[in-house]
């Protein structure tokens, strides 16, 4: 098995895709190491998007907030904001949890160990093994769906997923070395990212397609196999958009719990939670023709979109108003942000 490792190694060194959080194998080999933070922050992001769309989001969380120590003492809506399109906002929220706990209870240094990173709000078993191996060279198994694609592979597993997760993890474990932990988990992405993809993998490129054995057997296509997905419900709502003349839109914080929580949104989406789908302030709402599509993780969302003008004194039973020069799109989440799209050229028009 070594000799796998090995191999992997080898074509890491010469193939690391060059990322804004990594330290590239030959700087590694010198002794430099990631930071912690950076290594726990490209995780939580990578759980949400991929490696393209992170970049971004990456340089600018730690242009910002370049410290844990910094991040624990930013405003909480500042990170929120800056969230905005990541999805899944509970992550947004254990972020800054994680980064107050690693101050208040480490001294602003990350613990070392799967066990007490594991022990950290928003960790869970894979972050931990990501951060313990990239960050600290220990010899832990790192497995996300890369990973479980290149072992599913690697060992013509046939089990569909995700019954195969604990087998692959198996597998993948009996792999790992014990040098070079960081890297060999890095090399195992990778490969899965830019070899071992899911359609027409680069067999021909790969450091292990001689050892493959659905690659021996001509089955790669096919694995690894997957249960049949139940179809995701979709849920109708309505998004109420109301500007005032003086330029101000309502507005509405969303519960700090649950889907979308604690951010900005428009009131009354009604297929969002049970909120159920009254105006939230007497005006003459018109509803346009065209309907908002979104996609969570568990369901499909179709807004019908309600717009209206309203006028200095009125009260908003619900929400409230947001100054124009206090509103950026940006800050909203991408659903909401859809919504702006297709309301604010209508609503401007009257
Ligand atoms: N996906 C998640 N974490 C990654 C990493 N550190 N390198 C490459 N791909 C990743």
């Amino acid at each position: 098995m070594d000799n796998q490792s090995e191999l992997l190694l080898n074509w890491y060194d010469r193939n690391a895709r060059d990322l804004a959080w990594r330290v590239a194998p030959a700087d590694r080999r010198r002794g430099l190491r990631p930071d912690p933070y950076r290594v726990w922050l490209s995780e939580v992001m990578l759980q949400q998007t991929t490696v393209a769309a992170v970049d971004r989001y990456f340089r600018r969380f730690t242009a910002l907030w370049p410290t844990v120590s910094d991040l624990a003492s930013a405003e909480d809506a500042a990170v929120k904001g800056e969230w905005a399109g990541l999805g899944y906002y509970a992550r947004a929220r254990n972020l800054l949890k994680c980064a107050r706990a690693v101050v208040a209870g480490h001294q602003g240094i990350f613990p070392a160990s799967r066990a007490a990173l594991m022990q950290l709000p928003g960790i869970g078993p894979y972050t931990a093994a990501a951060i313990a191996a990239i960050a600290f060279d220990q010899p832990e198994t790192v497995v996300d769906g890369n990973v479980e694609r290149v072992m599913a592979r690697f060992f013509a597993v046939d089990t569909p997923l995700p019954a195969a997760k604990p087998e692959l993890m198996r597998l993948a474990a009996l792999l790992t070395p014990q040098e070079r932990a960081g890297d060999y988990a890095q090399a195992v992405m990778d490969l899965g990212a830019t070899i071992c993809t899911p359609r027409s993998p680069s067999c021909g490129l790969c450091p292990w397609s001689a050892r493959c054995l659905a690659r021996e057997r001509g089955i790669t296509a096919d694995l690894p196999r997957k249960a049949p997905k139940k179809p995701k419900p979709t849920r109708i709502g309505t998004a109420y958009v109301a500007r005032r003349d003086d330029g101000a839109w309502l507005l509405e914080r969303r519960p700090a719990k649950g889907l979308l929580g604690g951010m900005l949104g428009w009131p009354g989406c009604g297929g969002l939670d049970r909120a159920e789908d009254h105006p939230p302030i007497e005006a003459d709402w018109r509803r346009l023709p065209a309907e908002v599509r979104h996609t969570f993780t568990h369901f499909h969302l179709r807004l019908n979109v309600l717009v209206a003008e309203v006028r200095g004194k009125a009260e908003p039973r619900k929400g409230a108003f947001l100054d124009a020069k206090d509103f950026r799109p940006s800050d909203l989440p991408t659903v909401m942000r859809k919504v702006f799209d297709v309301a604010s050229s209508e609503v401007a028009k009257d």
